[in-house]
């Protein structure tokens, strides 16, 4: 296929583009605008393979030239850290929310699939049972809230114009390349410097765990078999407490549990995520990685790759964990 990748040079993005052109050998774009998250880097072994546009998706003249030829956008373009939606929700609402508008407008105009990348964050919080797709959306956080308004706006396109479109809510990733703001690549990077593990609140706040490449897959599989209109959950095969996520760690780098420090909980935390793959697997999609397993293939990645994440610990990066942590790393 000749596809439109919006954020493709980000962590979810750049392991999808590099399933699409290995497997499927489709013609790619990536459009991406290469904030703190988005690197080449990412792109490394496929950079020679694409075409790559930078540029932002709620700039109407980097999508059109990007979308120039393409048969399908798939946007995993976002603002994604909970964190710094709580401290600054308005790239939030600029990139998840109007950018998205930009992006359904492109495919509108070229009659173009639409595969609309979003996350269980969306249907909130939930105690026990796991959400489907007809659970009420009730996002907590800025970054939940802004991309629930993107999947609202998705399902108007289809309504309203007839556009082909489909939603594909992932659970919480983890795996090679994620920027180590987020639990699981933070957590290491510390774990390896011998650095302090802060962990938010009691430890005990539930994610669903499911390995990078496994959703890249269910994003090809909602993109080709996907109904028109429809979502689809695509839910990790494993939960796990955040503090049981840590001591893994801990056991995986060799690290010591001394190293774990509790800190104060992040404002409107949801306790648990948990979402039924039941719609996806029907559709012939099934996540082969196991929480385990993926775990030591990451822990292995990030410590066989120092090239990657060295300049990001030493750049912008440190004045955010200063600021956010009230700590200097290191
Ligand atoms: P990421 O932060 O690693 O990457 C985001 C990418 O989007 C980066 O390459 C960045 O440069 C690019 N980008 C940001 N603003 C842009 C703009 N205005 N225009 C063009 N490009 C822009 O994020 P990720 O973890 O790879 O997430 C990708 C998608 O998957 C997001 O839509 C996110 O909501 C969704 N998702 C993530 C998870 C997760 O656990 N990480 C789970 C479910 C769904
Ligand atoms: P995160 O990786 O930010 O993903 P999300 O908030 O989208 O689920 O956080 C995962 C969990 O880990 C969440 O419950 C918050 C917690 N957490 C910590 O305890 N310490 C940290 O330093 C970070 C970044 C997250």
């Amino acid at each position: 296929m000749r596809l439109l990748v919006c954020g493709g040079a980000g962590f979810i993005g750049s392991t999808f583009v590099r399933l699409r052109v290995r497997d499927h050998g489709d013609d790619v774009t990536v459009l991406d605008k290469l904030t703190y998250a988005g690197r080449r880097e990412n792109l490394q072994d496929v950079i020679d393979d694409v075409r790559f546009v930078h540029g932002g998706i709620e700039d109407p003249a980097s999508v059109a030239q990007a979308a120039a030829g393409c048969e399908a956008i798939v946007n995993f373009a976002a603002e994604t850290h909970v964190d710094r939606s709580i401290s600054g929700p308005e790239a939030f609402i600029v990139t998840n929310m109007q950018g998205t508008h930009v992006l359904l407008e492109a495919a509108r105009e070229r009659g173009l699939r639409y595969v609309q990348v979003s996350t269980d964050e969306v249907y909130g919080s939930i105690e026990s049972g796991s959400f489907t797709e007809s659970s009420p959306l009730q996002p907590s956080s800025p970054y939940s809230a802004t991309k629930t308004g993107a999947d609202l706006l998705v399902s108007s396109y289809f309504h309203t114009y007839g556009l082909e479109t489909v939603i594909c809510r992932g659970s919480n990733n983890y795996g090679p390349y994620q920027y180590p703001e987020k639990l699981i690549p933070l957590m290491i990077l510390n774990a390896l410097a011998g650095d302090h593990l802060p962990v938010y609140g009691d430890g005990r706040n539930v994610r669903n765990w499911l390995y990078v490449e496994d959703f890249g897959r269910g994003i090809g599989h909602v993109l080709a078999h996907g109904v028109p209109g429809e979502a689809y959950n695509c839910g990790g095969p494993d939960e796990c407490e955040n503090l049981e996520v840590v001591k893994r760690i801990i056991d995986l780098t060799g690290a010591d549990e001394t190293q774990i420090e509790f800190v104060t909980d992040r404002p409107g935390h949801d306790r648990r995520y948990s979402l039924s793959p039941a719609k996806l697997e029907a559709l012939g999609w099934k996540a082969e990685v196991r929480f385990g397993e993926g775990l030591a293939t990451t822990v292995d990645w990030y410590r066989e790759n120092a090239w990657w994440w060295e300049p990001i610990r030493s750049g912008a990066y440190r004045e955010y964990y200063e600021r956010h942590y009230g700590r200097a790393l290191g």
